[in-house]
């Protein structure tokens, strides 16, 4: 959730970092801080945006050529320019910025004040610092090595020392770490994107391992000091993938490519004349799918929302038993864990800690793990038995667009390819392959109807409160929209199954308690319909999604958004773009931070 660059080379580590900086802020923003290496080391902290920090920087930070700099999303200590990294140690010569929680710092931090550190921040990260002191014999490398030997917990971190300059070392358990390697020239951050626009050389850390890095070079080992032997891999995206463009908003940048993002998801995976999917990265687990009886899927935020489709998809499509659960809450659960059962974790980042610790337990109960993972080369796609990649491109904005239809694009293809193993016939699998090819230009039609959204938005965006209702495959739509219009609008909107709106919400029904209703000409269309009529009779005002040319709703509702139509298992695909998209306008309108939403993080390495 929290974002480290490093430096060390021959151009203004300054620019390099807060550059660095801006484009880790999407996963975390409360302060930040920056520590370079020069005669005196120049080291500041701010709280608020990274804009705060680029501000003092540019006044008065020195030009030195090595540097390290962090963003927080505080978890121990509220956001305060002394719990912002980096953290210094007592002799003010070594500076640490860390991602991650360390589990033992209260006794680490009893420990090193009885023998005489002084502590200055509420964070659990302190601790390292000063145990780095306390170990340091003139070789920084070792230090860091001895001192995470006695850490419990996660960290990503890099730690810069004033006696070695031009030399950084990184460290990784549980939160990423990437090296770039230039011309004369090393970057380190917790995500590749701060790097892409210097290098296209990067090297993933393991876990447990340690890496010293001078410009232009790098070593790494692990923490017991053996030696590994890592060649550089080239990485994919390019720098362009970081901006805006002509966009005002990463949000909206992403809901418009949504189109490509599912074209790139079907890519190579429909195979027309066997009228199935077909997805390579579970080719080496085809046989245990074969006897699988079982699936339970976890995952969380907006991720858990495609698992809840994905749980009708499989029932639909195959015979499997399917449970989907939030992550944070499957170690509570005693689930029957046997060798025909299936975890599968969706993860837009695939370092969600409590997806990782999910995953973890199942493998550990000796389920086989697949996973569903848009970031390449993140943690949950490496400790997965297989998986699949979303392909839906870096997605900046907090609030998730195109990695949830990417994913439920996906979870229908694995769906198929299961089912076409058991009983969906050729022709049912050919049908739906035929609505997912269509999807991209039915979503291409929905986009265009952004500006009338907008002015929908203009009427609704002072309620205080919304109902999203919708029925089987809309239901998780109806809790996604919903969810999208509290983190971005922090307007109070709650999901629920539209059944179950007479056991409570319909109490709370009047005209300034707007619903919308989620209802495509699908099989369930009659009964939410009756919903629809509940409400109305209590002077609830309704918007509602709704298939081409429906007019049957007439003066039940008092506005309509259209979609085209597709197989009613697809059409989520379809009916969540315009909830984006009022929840996109609906923010905009109300002076909202659409991008970085308060309190909110993209990856949340916490549990
Ligand atoms: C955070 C993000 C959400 C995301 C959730 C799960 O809360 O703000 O947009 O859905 O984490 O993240 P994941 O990367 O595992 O999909």
């Amino acid at each position: 959730m929290c974002g480290i660059v490093a430096y060390t080379g021959k151009q203004s580590a300054r620019e390099v970092l807060i550059d660095g900086l801006k484009r880790l802020e999407y996963r975390g923003y409360d302060s930040s801080g920056i520590a370079i290496l020069n005669s005196p080391p120049y080291w500041v902290r701010t709280v608020g945006k990274v804009a705060e920090l680029e501000q003092r920087v540019w006044k008065d930070a020195p030009s030195g050529v090595v540097g390290i700099a962090h963003t927080r999303w505080a978890t121990h200590g509220k956001p305060s320019e002394n719990n912002a990294h980096p953290h210094i140690d007592c002799t003010g010569k070594i500076f640490l910025a860390h991602n991650g929680i360390i589990e033992n710092h209260l006794l680490l931090r009893k420990q090193l004040s009885a023998s005489g550190h002084t502590f200055r921040s509420e964070t659990d990260t302190e601790v390292l610092v000063h145990l780095i002191e306390s170990l340091y014999k003139g070789d920084l490398e070792a230090a860091v090595r001895k001192a995470l030997l006695r850490v419990q917990g996660t960290f990503g971190l890099a730690v810069l020392h004033a006696a070695h300059p031009g030399q950084i070392i990184v460290a990784r358990r549980g939160s990423p770490i990437v090296l770039g390697i230039g011309e004369d020239e090393s970057f380190a951050a917790s995500d590749a994107s701060a790097l892409a626009r210097h290098t296209n050389q990067v090297v993933y850390l393991e876990d447990n391992e340690v890496a010293r890095l001078e410009p232009g070079r790098f070593s790494i080992t692990t923490l017991e000091n053996r030696a590994v032997s890592r060649d550089a891999t080239t990485l994919e995206v390019g720098p362009e993938a970081m901006e805006r463009g002509s966009y005002p908003h990463f949000m909206l940048k992403e809901i418009f490519e949504q189109p490509e993002a599912v074209e790139n998801a079907l890519r190579g995976r429909v195979n027309h004349s066997e009228g199935v999917a077909r997805l390579g990265g579970l080719e080496s687990v085809q046989d245990r799918l074969q006897e699988a009886r079982h699936l339970i899927i976890v995952s969380c935020g907006t991720s858990y929302y495609a698992g809840l489709f994905a749980r009708y998809a499989f029932e639909t499509l195959t015979d499997l038993a399917v449970e989907t659960e939030l992550a944070s809450e499957f170690r509570y659960r005693k689930l029957n864990l046997r060798q025909n059962t299936v975890v599968l974790a969706i993860s837009q980042s695939g370092e969600t800690a409590d997806t990782l610790a999910a995953l973890r337990e199942a493998k550990r109960k000796g389920a086989l793990v697949l996973g569903l993972v848009n970031v390449v080369g993140s943690t949950i796609a490496r400790e997965t038995h297989a998986g699949v990649y979303s392909h839906a491109g870096i997605e900046v904005g907090v609030a998730s667009t195109k990695s949830f239809v990417t994913q439920i694009t996906i979870l229908t293809l694995m769906a198929l390819l299961m089912g076409r193993t058991r009983d969906i016939s050729y022709e049912e699998g050919a049908t739906i392959l035929r609505g997912l090819e269509r999807l991209p230009d039915q979503i291409r039609e929905i986009l265009k109807q952004s500006d009338a959204i907008r002015e929908l938005a203009r009427k609704y965006c002072n309620y205080s409160h919304f109902l999203y209702i919708g029925r089987k495959y809309q239901y998780p739509i109806a809790l996604e929209g919903a969810l999208k219009l509290k983190e971005i609008a922090y307007i109070h909107a709650e999901g629920y199954a539209a059944g179950e709106m007479k056991h409570g919400p319909i109490a709370l029904i009047d005209p300034a308690f707007p619903t919308l209703a989620i209802v495509p000409e699908d099989g369930s269309y009659e009964k939410i319909t009756s919903n629809i009529q509940e409400i109305r009779a209590r002077d609830g005002r309704i918007i509602a999604v709704t298939t081409s040319g429906n007019t049957k709703l007439g003066t039940l509702v008092d506005d309509v958004i259209e979609v085209p139509h597709n197989h009613e298992l697809l059409m989520p695909i379809l009916t969540v773009v315009p909830l984006q998209l009022f929840a996109y306008h609906c923010a905009v309108l109300r002076g909202c931070d659409v991008d970085k939403p308060r309190n909110l993080a993209k990856s949340v390495t916490v549990e």
